[in-house]
């Protein structure tokens, strides 16, 4: 059985004293709340700060991005061995405003892809697609170009430390949520490419996420839906109460 998997991405939101505030004031609310992995990707510069105040409880933390060589002239960059010394486990990669904003295409997703699975770390991989995809159609065939082009060289064995998170651009912080039945179908159709590109158990296995306005009121009723393994989650991660909804919805 696939495993719930709830996650938070605080994208620019939240200093590393507000963090420490959060974290214990959620982790009791969350606590032995174990049919599903709680995830918080927070800025770089909050990550030792989260890993410290998540110790001993069920949250678990994770970075917003990681860049693919070890180190060097990258100026504004993070390396995996920053992220993982400062406490991170998780790594979201290929969020669509990092595609939107700053130029990240899929080869650059699947570098970054490919380093965070070699040094160790578990990838949330965002891919979905824009409006006038989903008009035009080709919404199934825009996401399963994104998922081989963003898993190239990817091995099966390292699949199992890949979440595919499918964030339809438009849903994004919009209010527009995917209905349930489009996140099931758009999951679905990300399922059946990793059978294609990987085996049959791969695609049983991997856990699919849907993004875009998930909250507290529509969160019971996406996560109900088969091919729906759990949701990354922006606006609605950054109250407790509504974070913690969500979570319960999970389990
Ligand atoms: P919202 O939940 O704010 O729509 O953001 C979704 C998202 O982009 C999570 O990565």
């Amino acid at each position: 059985m696939r495993r719930t998997v709830i996650a938070g991405n605080w994208k620019m939101n939240m200093t590393p004293s507000q963090t420490k505030a959060f974290i214990k004031e959620l982790s009791p609310m969350v606590k032995g709340r174990d049919k599903c992995d709680i995830v918080l990707c927070v800025p770089f510069v909050d990550i030792a700060v989260a890993a410290e105040a998540a110790e001993g409880t069920n949250i678990k933390i994770g970075a917003q991005n990681i860049h693919f060589k070890e180190s060097g002239a990258y100026t504004g960059e993070i390396s995996a061995d920053m992220l993982k010394e400062a406490g991170a486990e998780y790594v979201v990669i290929g969020h669509s405003e990092r595609r939107q904003y700053f130029g990240e295409t899929d080869e650059t997703v699947n570098l970054r892809v490919k380093a965070a699975l070699a040094a160790g770390f578990k990838v949330i991989l965002c891919l979905g697609e824009v409006k006038e995809q989903r008009l035009a159609g080709i919404t199934d065939e825009v996401v399963s170009m994104q998922t081989k082009l963003d898993l190239a060289g990817v091995s099966e064995d390292q699949l199992s430390r890949v979440i595919i998170a499918y964030e339809p651009v438009w849903a994004i912080g919009t209010g527009l949520t995917a209905t349930p039945e489009q996140a099931d179908e758009t999951c679905g159709v990300i399922r059946s490419v990793i059978g294609k590109i990987y085996s049959a158990k791969a695609s049983e296995d991997i856990v699919i996420q849907y993004g875009g306005s998930m909250n507290d009121s529509n969160a019971a009723e996406l996560l109900s839906k088969p091919n729906v393994d759990g949701g990354l989650i922006g606006g609605a991660s950054l109250k407790t109460d509504k974070f913690t909804a969500i979570v319960k919805a999970a389990n």
